[in-house]
């Protein structure tokens, strides 16, 4: 099965030309000028638009049992509205409990994709528990193809790891070449302070930030790089929200820590006041860290553009308002956290980073697909175009013109974050390791054509 992707403009985190892209045996195998069409060859139109790596989302979740319920898709729905968007790679969090095992987590997580992905697929290994049985078995995992680990400081008693759990996490990763990606909220601070909220009555969604305020994240970023500082650990900080997070995760890296950031196209989009909606409306809002104050949006931005921040993900973790966010009704600390985006990530940060001014092309395939494909061992197979790179491709029309609505969406989930809102841009084909996938926001291809990626350690 051989493409031909003509005259598109191709960008990459590096580059901009004019060119043609020649994939065969799922690779890009020639980029050139006026290449041939072989007969038999798919051969795509380019002209005026833009060619960008496959995107990829370094965070999601998918089969997530989490505060009594389950998120909401599957790797059937999922990996479809990832590509409707742009997205051909995902990077989903494993979260056992405590009381699994982390071997048969990892088979049970892959179980849900191996077959059933549409796209391409890996995974970050959440510890949730360590003792000498959880540490032989997440060496066998690392073995089997994973090279980074998940740690939550926040959600004690479900996912959270204790202090002297997060050393040894820390510890057996540098000691592995794993990097260690991490959830950062000071979790007794954030108990006391919900206590206190719902004892004063204050039950609504809009005491939901109140309760894991900035300083709460802060102090969990600064307490992850104290720790990873003693074992000169490598770490990546999921969904920070707002500048005192950043900071101290910046002023660690100034004093060597090996730190990444990463925070979400939800916080650079929308503030505090979507979870302050009334009828419970606030409720699609929740999710940890929470939404914050709208000023911290432009100190976002402004470190995305600088490259400060690395990626933009989406923490995709879908609950329905109906029946699922409305546990929570008459206490916000039941809210399942967690706000859907898969699938509009790329449009949103091409839509208010790029025809904004605020990031240029080059920033968006670079914290949309490079960085994370860098930072978690999949580069150069993904997170670029060149000669020898996946053939997951996206030609993307800037000129398309839309409308954000849970009606169109793919994902299965029963409201879009992002209702109402225009886009201005959006793929108009992406390829997964050179078939065709979308078709002008459609999904035509395989839906089984995903792949488990293999990632080997000491990849930094
Ligand atoms: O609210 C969130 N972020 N839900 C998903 C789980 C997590 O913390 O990443
Ligand atoms: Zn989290
Ligand atoms: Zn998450």
């Amino acid at each position: 099965m051989a493409l031909l992707i003509r005259n598109g403009r191709i960008i990459t985190a590096t580059d901009d030309y004019v060119a043609d892209i020649w994939c065969e045996d799922q690779v890009i195998t020639r980029i050139g000028r006026n290449l041939d069409s072989p007969a038999g060859a798919t051969v795509i139109d380019a002209a005026g638009k833009y060619v960008f790596p496959g995107f990829v989302d370094p965070h999601v979740h998918i089969y997530l049992p989490f505060m009594g319920t389950y998120a909401k898709d599957t790797y059937e729905t999922a990996s479809k509205a990832a590509l409707v968007g742009g997205t051909t790679t995902l990077i989903e969090m494993i979260c056992p409990s405590r009381q699994e095992e982390p071997l048969a987590a990892f088979e049970l997580w892959k179980g849900k994709a191996d077959g059933k992905s549409a796209c391409d697929f890996t995974f970050h290994m959440g510890v949730t528990r360590y003792d000498s049985a959880a540490e032989s078995q997440l060496k066998e995992i690392v073995r089997a193809g994973l090279s980074s680990f998940k740690v939550f400081l926040a959600y004690k008693g479900a996912f959270g790891v204790d202090d002297t759990e997060l050393y040894h996490t820390l510890k057996l990763a540098k000691s592995l070449g794993v990097i260690v990606t991490a959830h950062c909220e000071n979790a007794e601070l954030v108990a006391e302070l919900q206590k206190q909220l719902l004892a004063d009555g204050k039950t609504g969604p809009e005491y939901h930030e109140p309760s894991r305020p900035e300083a709460v994240e802060a102090e969990g970023v600064h307490h992850l790089m104290t720790f990873a500082q003693m074992h000169d650990a490598h770490c990546y900080i999921v969904h920070t929200s707002c500048e005192p997070a950043v900071r101290a995760a910046l002023a660690a890296k100034q004093r060597g820590v090996k730190v990444w950031i990463e925070t979400l196209i939800q916080y650079l989009l929308l503030d505090k006041t979507y979870a302050e909606r009334p009828d419970f409306e606030g409720s699609k809002f929740v999710m940890s860290p929470p939404l914050r104050d709208k000023r911290n949006q432009r100190f976002l931005w402004d470190n995305l553009a600088s490259g400060a921040i690395s990626t933009v993900a989406t923490d995709h973790a879908p609950f329905d308002f109906k029946g699922q966010k409305e546990m929570g009704r008459g206490d916000f600390t039941k809210i399942p956290n967690g706000i859907p985006s898969l699938e509009d990530r790329i449009n949103m940060l091409y839509t208010h980073g790029v025809n904004t001014g605020r990031l240029d092309l080059n920033r968006l395939v670079r914290a949309g697909s490079t960085a994370a494909a860098k930072i978690f061992g999949l580069f150069p197979r993904k997170g670029t175009i060149a000669v020898g790179s996946d053939a997951d491709l996206v030609v993307y029309d800037p000129a398309y013109r839309g409308t954000v609505s849970v009606r169109t969406q793919t994902m299965a989930v029963d409201y879009n974050p992002f209702e109402g809102m225009t886009i201005e841009g959006r793929p108009s084909v992406v390829t997964v390791r050179g078939q065709v996938a979308v078709k002008d926001g459609r999904f035509v291809g395989d839906p089984k054509r995903g792949q488990y990626l293999k990632r080997e350690p000491n990849h930094f």
